[in-house]
């Protein structure tokens, strides 16, 4: 019987090249998970990029903090890291502006390679940090930055390219799905959920930008400018996060058949020919009908749908925020350019990302609720308005009756274009009977 061979091991490969030097700066959630997992991978990582990957410096804020990783003499000066003998300058500090974009560019104008993690750079200065690299033949790359462990930077820049890309759509943040899920399982309330995600290292230095939708967007600008070959464009996207959504929202959804997800969502749009429109980009929170993929994305996970053509769809999911997950995609940037793996960084070559020529998709149907005093004509004001503006109901539920107290009317709608809708409820949220700005949210075709 013929005999498998046996896996060399890393001894046993022969170490061409030298060491890859790595410098990382910021050693928080993530920047530590990369120092743990480059010490406990060793050799297994060295024998896959066929060279060792070393750190020779590293940096951090505040020299006194306790870390539970060792490492050795701590520069406080991230901008040190640019001139010192590294081959790759990891960024792990985060912000758009900054010290973290100082570094970035100061490391490539220096000959380092760069890894990062900040989606909120990229998606802000992206197209011009990656002229900058590949002038110099440098790699800037950003696994990390968009659903955590899941690689779908890779899968869009390198794998999903022969049929082109339709539409990318999926939930981008892992701290809005886990306070989202929680709400829903546990019934506990959403300001105690968010310091939990906050606590476990889902959540940004500053949580607005998760909440308010903002992370979710510099996302979904990655994965546009992956998909359809245009610049990261943060200014044509509708956003809007999940602080308005109640556990009566989603209460709601269940009895309804659906799921709140807050989705980033960025599809080709065309017109009656078939010719190419625009983009549309938008993120906000969305009814997804339950038994679908993207409902039972859970907890912290992040999941992804791309519509690839004639490829087809393909459905990706895994952990989308925290430690470990988003240390392997730093490190398998980090193996990729120990192999010299070289590509541009968006795919095609920065200088040829066109601007992103913005256009609406069709309408949907939606979820309403209002807020109201249960006095009569109440349903009938709604009814009248929604009428004007040429949108139709297609079934109500209304809970709570106690006259002359306030109820909550829910409302699904046949579909209808967002403005049309948006107009109904600004002329409703005028009436003396409703108590607050009506809610609304999307119902997402399956
Ligand atoms: P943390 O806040 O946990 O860590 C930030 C690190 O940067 C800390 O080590 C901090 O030092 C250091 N730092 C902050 N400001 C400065 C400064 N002015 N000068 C020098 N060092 C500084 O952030 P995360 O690890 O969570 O996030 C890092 C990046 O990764 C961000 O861009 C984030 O968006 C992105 N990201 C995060 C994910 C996550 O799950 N957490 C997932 C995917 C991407 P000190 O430790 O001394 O305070
Ligand atoms: N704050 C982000 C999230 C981290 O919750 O998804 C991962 O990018």
């Amino acid at each position: 019987m013929a005999r498998l061979p046996i896996w060399p091991t890393q001894n046993d490969f022969p170490m061409t090249k030298g060491a890859l030097k790595i410098a990382i700066a910021g050693l928080g959630t993530v920047g530590g998970g990369v120092v743990k997992t480059l010490a406990s991978r060793h050799d297994a990582l060295a024998a896959q990029a066929g060279r060792k990957l070393e750190i020779v410096a590293v940096s951090a804020r505040d020299s006194n903090k306790k870390r539970d990783f060792s490492v050795g003499s701590l520069l406080s000066d991230p901008l040190a890291l640019a001139s010192s003998d590294a081959d790759v300058v990891v960024e792990l500090i985060g912000g758009e502006e900054g010290i973290a974009r100082k570094l970035v560019e100061t490391a490539l104008q220096n000959g380092k390679h760069v890894v990062t993690a900040n989606k909120a750079l990229l998606a802000r200065h992206g197209k011009r940090l990656a002229e900058m690299a590949e002038a110099k033949n440098l790699q800037l790359k950003f696994e990390a930055a968009v659903a955590g462990g899941i690689p779908i930077v890779t899968t869009l820049r390198e794998a999903l390219i022969a049929h082109g890309v339709d539409a990318v759509k999926g939930i981008l943040n892992g701290t809005c799905n886990y306070i989202l899920t929680e709400m829903e399982v546990s019934g506990r309330g959403f300001a105690d959920v968010l310091k939990e995600a906050q606590a476990k290292g889902y959540a940004e230095a500053d949580p607005t930008l998760d909440i308010g939708g903002g992370d979710t967007a510099h996302k979904l600008a990655l994965l546009s400018s992956l998909a359809f070959g245009t610049a990261p464009d943060l200014l044509n996207m509708r956003v809007e996060g999940i602080s308005h959504i109640t556990a009566e929202d989603i209460g709601f959804a269940s009895e309804f058949g659906f799921r709140i997800k807050l989705l980033g969502v960025a599809r080709q749009t065309y017109d009656e020919n078939g010719a190419a429109l625009g983009i549309d980009q938008r993120v906000r929170p969305a009814m997804v009908r339950a038994r679908t993929p993207l409902a039972n994305v859970d907890g912290a996970a992040n999941g992804v749908v791309v519509d690839a053509g004639e490829a087809g769809s393909f459905f990706f999911s895994g952990r989308g925020a925290g430690e470990a997950p988003t240390a392997s995609a730093v490190v398998s940037d980090l193996v990729e350019i120990a192999r010299g793996s070289f590509g541009p960084v968006f795919g095609r070559p920065a200088a040829g990302l066109k601007n992103l020529v913005p256009a609406e998709s069709g309408a949907s149907a939606w979820y309403l609720r209002f807020d109201v005093l249960d006095v009569p004509g109440v349903l009938a004001e709604i009814a009248g308005r929604l009428s004007d503006a040429n949108v139709s109901i297609e079934s109500m539920i209304q809970r709570g009756r106690a006259p002359g107290e306030h109820v909550s009317i829910v409302m699904i709608t046949h579909e209808s274009p967002q403005d049309a809708v948006e107009r109904a409820l600004k002329a409703v949220a005028a009436s003396d009977k409703v108590r607050a700005r009506p809610c609304m949210i999307p119902m997402e075709a399956a």
